[in-house]
């Protein structure tokens, strides 16, 4: 097991961050990291920028930046790279995702068009609203991970890095469960070399990711390494993974609120939730199978956060209706309507009604930039496998076997906090306080 106050080896070097997907949330987080640098915009949301941790006692005042207090990348050292089905470089790409208005594109515009996109791997039966042309080929799916591994040696060899991070920022896959061919590593390479159908192209760039060395964390809800195969591989080559589905929008405020009813013991017996988006991203939910991976994903929260085994008189008939509506005028100014059916003292039933007007990739932006910067830190560490204090930033969180994930978000932030107090050897903060009336 990792030892508190463990040697952290400096972020020396440029750390490259490979992005399968250059599309709304990919676009969105490269050009605020562009503009960051420059002075041009401030890194609202992030953690690893804005944010501080408390050390010690209240009485203190200890309170370090989080990027003073750890050792991480700084944002000069940041390199970009990204696979796409469509050729449209990070520029013509953010235009077309519209997130960012152009008077903001603009001053970031040459540095964002030397930002092509490498050609994709790509199945149509995984993602089936979408049909790019860049796309590569090979004899097997064996060739199309090599192809994948010779890019990024590639890129790591122009770009003088010292290390990388990949982040799956592509379309979420159509829902599939694990398969024989997912249950070991050898199984996962043989099925490779049989392009056998159940492995999906995020498992391919994942797994060239492992085998080139780079961490892998999965922004979306599909499988991907959430399986025994690669996470064997994981294990092997000592390397960090995180996912799945990064925590914006509906969710995140559910993972807000859920946790203050439990807390005051208010019961839930309804909570209906509904959305419209016209990005590219809801395009590809508005099929059933892509939307089904999503369902899964956001529905599982409740269930977790509430306990419904414990407290069945509360939540035990807690119904849970999530819905994703393609609505393209909207393109990526989503709305989310939640209905929230309470009951408090005694039975008597209340309503509360959340209408969340969001930006997706305005909330996503900051957690890629976060989920690199920790995971180059895990992997510096000598972390490896399933990376579970990252679970503030997923939907869905990954666990090791046999553990429920932990969906409150403030748990997690306390989780993140006392991991990186227990990294620098500082004492862990469990807010029990009864020192201060000795
Ligand atoms: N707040 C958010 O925006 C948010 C929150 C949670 C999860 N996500 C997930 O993050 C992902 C990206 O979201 P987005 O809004 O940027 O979507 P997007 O549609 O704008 O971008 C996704 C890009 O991935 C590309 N792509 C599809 N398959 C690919 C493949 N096999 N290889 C490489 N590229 C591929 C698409 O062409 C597209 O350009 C989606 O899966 C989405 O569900 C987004």
């Amino acid at each position: 097991m990792l030892k508190s106050g463990t040697d952290i080896t400096p972020a020396r070097g440029k750390l490259g961050v490979l992005l399968p997907g250059l599309g709304a949330v990919s676009t969105t987080f490269i050009a605020g990291v562009l503009a960051i640098r420059r002075g041009l915009g401030s890194p609202i949301g992030s953690l690893t920028q804005m944010g501080t941790i408390r050390l010690g006692k209240r009485t203190d005042n200890r309170t370090p930046r989080i990027a003073d207090f750890v050792p991480l990348a700084s944002l000069d050292d940041l390199e970009f790279a990204a696979w796409d089905p469509f050729p449209d470089d990070a520029y013509a790409a953010a235009r077309k995702a519209a997130v960012l208005e152009p008077a903001h594109l603009e001053p970031l515009r040459a540095e964002m068009e030397q930002i092509r996109p490498m050609a994709a791997v790509f199945e149509r039966e995984y993602v089936k609203r979408l049909d790019g042309p860049h796309v590569k080929k090979g004899r097997s799916k064996r060739d199309l991970a090599d192809a994948l591994i010779a890019d990024i040696g590639r890129f790591r060899t122009e770009r003088k890095l010292d290390r990388m991070v990949m982040i799956w920022c592509g379309s979420t896959e159509v829902y599939r469960t694990p398969e024989a061919v997912h249950q070991d590593l050898k199984s996962f390479e043989a099925g490779l070399e049989k392009s056998d159908p159940a492995i999906a192209p995020s498992q391919i760039y994942a797994y060239a990711a492992l085998m080139s060395g780079c961490p892998f964390a999965n922004g979306a809800p599909n499988l991907t390494l959430d399986m025994p195969a690669l996470l064997e591989l994981a294990r092997e080559k000592a390397l960090p993974v995180a996912g799945k589905d990064f925590k914006t929008g509906q969710t995140l405020m559910k993972t807000i609120l859920a946790p203050g009813f439990k807390s005051r013991l208010i019961g839930v017996n309804g909570w209906f939730s509904t959305n419209i988006l016209g990005n590219r991203d809801g395009e590809v939910l508005d099929d059933p199978e892509s939307f089904r991976s999503k369902e899964v994903s956001k529905l599982g929260v409740l269930e977790h956060i509430f306990q419904p085994h414990l407290y069945p008189e509360l939540y035990g008939n807690c119904y849970h209706k999530v819905r994703i509506n393609y609505y393209p005028p909207r393109g990526d100014a989503k709305e989310a309507w939640d209905n929230i059916d309470l009951f408090g003292w005694l039975g008597y039933p209340m309503q509360i009604k959340v209408n969340f007007l969001c930006r997706d990739s305005i909330l996503a932006a900051p957690i890629v930039l976060d989920l690199a910067l920790f995971m180059d830190l895990a992997q510096r560490v000598g972390m490896s496998g399933v990376q579970e204090w990252l679970s503030f930033y997923f939907k869905s969180p990954m666990t090791a076997p046999g553990l429920y994930p932990e969906h409150d978000l403030f748990i997690q932030l306390m989780k993140l906090k006392n991991t990186l107090r227990f990294l620098r050897g500082e004492e862990l903060i469990t807010h029990l306080g009864l020192e201060y009336y000795d």
